[in-house]
């Protein structure tokens, strides 16, 4: 044998053993019996053939008529004779067919021809009745009263069509003019027709307003509302006989309900494992479906089979597993997301971002209320309603627009390094330069006295004194936004430039001293509280464009190591400014800040170093180097 044969004959094996297997999954009707007649399906408990069908009352049992080789065949409802189009075991309907009442006059009203026979239709004793909610009785042809009647022969509905001289112009709905329609109760399960006819002049010249143009041939019958699809031209001028669907509720209907039809195992009609049972609203009876999940036919023994979500469209843009009854559906390795939504599944990335994101504002918010953010914006607020609603001109920047400001705390923005920290230089939004003190570490103040701080700071408003703008506190160590004084520090004036030789010089270097004084008078005397510096020295005092002083740094946060490698730094304030009582006590005092003060004024007058590494022992500290020479009573040669 060819390849190729070898190929088709493995082709057609595989495509036998899917339909097979498809067969078998998709079981209909019992083992043995007819699933079809024509293109109709039949299944249980519906059947054609002894042992076919459900026995338990008259309607399960149907007839195909195909041996006579009509075509299509007929599937008739065995004892009742009724025409089937189509059976639903999902929606619990039938459809058949009904022929129309007809009855033809002449123009003096006298009947001409008519068909009656076979245009009832009798259910009692029956699985089946008449769906209340999508047949209706319509009346066609004018004039013409329809009505039916049910097995007692008593009156169950009708309505009255009359004519109009311009009703062949009359399309649409079918309301009273050639055509009209009565909706019909539940529960119904016979339906016999009836109509009346008005021959001319029988009642007198008051009825002509309605029998003018009467048509020729009148109907009644009972239709699918959803196929009753009524205009003038397609009906209205009818002569022809013709049938019409309906539809037709089916239910177990020999016991009543599924509490009682569950008490005789061998009679309830719901047999498959997984399967429930429900009671059916038009009659009495129930009816059964496959439980979620499962699909196929709840009547026959395992006629419910697991539904594989998985093969459904739309079900899982995943991975998807199926279960018994259900299915798993997940996002592939490396992506994370709702994987039952188109889309839904975002790379591990992505995800991992957005959560390192969420992470980030959550540890912002934390550092915010560790630093007394939120007691701060209390504060600021209390404090602004105090003052009659104005700003106070402090503000609580983000760190975004800190980042911002700096180029991303670019190098080139570095305007100082200390022991304790980064200065750099910052533009904000609206232009404005600050000078943002980055440090490395705080003290861990509490959060109320902190914020307490910063808003005494906030308020001092002073020539000479460096202005703070507002701080950052989503940070770890919260950063403090100050004025920027543009010309440097008095230490570099001193030892980083000339121009201290000339006597012009000496002026500005007086100025300098008394405009510092005056800063810390101010916040020793006329600041409420008094706030002490505790890190008086050149390097910090700022000169600005005009070279007049602007001391920096008043009570900055006290800073403090973090590890035991920065234990030097320990003490606050510089070497060789500190005063020799605060070295002894470790207690700030106004006179600690007076004492650096004259350290800075010897600095100024001899443009020396406070400490000088050169020269021998003695000659390191410009304190004692003055000292000295003061007791040899040789101080003026103490000069740059
Ligand atoms: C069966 O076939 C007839 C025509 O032969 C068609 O009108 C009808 O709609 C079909 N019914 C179903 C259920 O396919
Ligand atoms: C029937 O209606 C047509 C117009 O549709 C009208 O011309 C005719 O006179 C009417 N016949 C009677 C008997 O009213
Ligand atoms: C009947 O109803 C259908 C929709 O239900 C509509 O498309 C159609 O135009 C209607 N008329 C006729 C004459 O079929
Ligand atoms: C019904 O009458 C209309 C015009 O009024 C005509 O077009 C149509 O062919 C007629 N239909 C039948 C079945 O006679
Ligand atoms: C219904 O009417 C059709 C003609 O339209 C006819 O062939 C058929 O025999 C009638 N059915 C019955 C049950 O009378
Ligand atoms: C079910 O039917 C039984 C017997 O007809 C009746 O006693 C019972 O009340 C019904 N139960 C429900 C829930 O309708
Ligand atoms: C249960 O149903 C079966 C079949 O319909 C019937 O033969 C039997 O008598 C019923 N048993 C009871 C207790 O009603
Ligand atoms: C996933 O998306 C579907 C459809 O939008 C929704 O019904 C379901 O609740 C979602 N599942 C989860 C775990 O969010
Ligand atoms: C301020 O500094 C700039 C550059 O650093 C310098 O050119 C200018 O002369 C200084 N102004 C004064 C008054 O010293």
């Amino acid at each position: 044998m060819s390849r190729m044969a070898i190929s088709v004959l493995l082709l057609l094996i595989v495509l036998h053993l899917l339909l097979v297997a498809e067969g078998s999954a998709q079981r209909v009707a019992l083992p043995g019996c007819r699933d079809r007649c024509g293109n109709i399906t039949v299944p249980y408990p519906f059947g054609i053939g002894a042992g076919c069908y459900r026995d338990s009352q008259g309607g399960f049992q149907l007839e195909c008529h195909d041996d006579s080789g009509r075509s299509p065949p007929r599937l008739t409802v065995y004892g009742y004779n009724h025409r089937l189009g189509a059976l639903s075991l999902a929606s619990g309907e039938a459809r058949a067919y009904l022929n129309a009442t007809r009855e033809c006059y002449d123009s003096t009203g006298g009947s001409v021809d008519r068909d009656t026979s076979s245009t009832y239709m009798a259910l009692i004793g029956s699985v089946y009745i008449f769906s209340s909610t999508k047949n209706r009785l319509v009346a066609l042809g004018c004039p013409n009263l329809g009505y039916f009647v049910d097995g007692a022969g008593y009156y169950v509905s009708g309505c009255m069509s009359v004519c109009r001289p311009s009703q062949n112009a009359l399309p649409g709905p079918c309301t009273g003019v050639g055509c009209c329609q009565s909706e019909i109760p539940p529960g119904i399960n016979y339906f016999e027709p009836y109509q009346r006819n008005f021959p001319p002049g029988q009642n007198g010249n008051s009825d002509s307003a309605f029998i003018n143009n009467a048509t020729s041939c009148h109907y009644v019958f009972l239709v699918d509302t959803e196929w009753f699809n009524y205009t003038n031209q397609v009906f209205l001028n009818r002569t022809d006989n013709f049938d019409v669907p309906v539809v037709l509720d089916w239910a177990v209907r020999n016991v009543g309900n599924c509490s009682a039809a569950r008490l005789n195992a061998t009679d309830f009609a719901c047999r498959s494992v997984r399967s429930e049972c429900f009671d059916v609203t038009n009659g009495p009876g129930y009816r059964c479906s496959c439980s979620q999940g499962y699909q196929g036919n709840p009547y026959l023994d395992d006629g419910c089979t697991d539904i594989d979500e998985c093969q459904l469209k739309d079900a899982c843009h995943g991975v998807c597993t199926n279960t018994q009854g259900s299915h798993t559906c997940r996002c592939p390795a490396g992506t994370s997301g709702n994987a039952t939504r188109k889309d839904g599944c975002q790379s591990m990335d992505r995800f991992t971002l957005a959560l390192k994101k969420r992470k980030l504002i959550k540890a912002k918010q934390s550092f915010f209320e560790h630093n007394g953010g939120v007691i701060l914006q209390q504060q600021i607020r209390s404090y602004s309603d105090a003052a009659g609603g104005g700003g106070v001109g402090f503000k609580i920047f983000s760190e975004e627009e800190l980042k911002k400001a700096t180029n991303n705390f670019a190098a080139d923005q570095i305007l100082g390094r200390g022991g304790h920290g980064i200065v750099y230089r910052g533009v904000l939004e609206d232009k404005t330069i600050v000078a943002i003190k980055n440090s490395k570490m705080m003290e861990a103040t509490e959060a109320k006295e902190f914020a307490r701080e910063m808003l005494i700071l906030s308020q001092i408003n002073h020539r000479n004194i460096v202005k703070l703008h507002g701080c950052c506190l989503e940070v770890e160590v919260p950063m403090l936004v100050y004025e920027y004084v543009s010309n440097g520090t008095l230490y570099h004036y001193i030892h980083g430039g000339e121009g201290l030789d000339t006597n012009k010089a000496l002026d500005t270097r007086l100025q300098i001293a008394a405009e510092s004084a005056e800063a810390l008078s101010y916040m020793h005397s006329s600041a409420s509280p008094p706030i002490l510096h505790g890190d008086v020295k050149t390097a910090n005092i700022l000169l600005d464009g005009t070279l007049t002083a602007e001391v920096s740094d008043f009570g900055a946060p006290k800073l403090q190591p973090s590890d035991e490698a920065e234990i030097a730094t320990l003490v606050q304030g510089t070497c060789g400014y500190l005063d020799p009582e605060y070295l002894m006590t470790c207690q700030l005092k106004d006179k600690s800040d007076v004492y650096s003060f004259g350290v800075v004024l010897l600095e100024l007058l001899t443009g020396k170093k406070v400490l000088c590494f050169d020269g021998p022992e003695e000659d390191r500290s410009l304190v004692s180097r003055f000292t000295t020479a003061v007791k040899a009573d040789q101080h003026d040669q103490a000069r740059p």
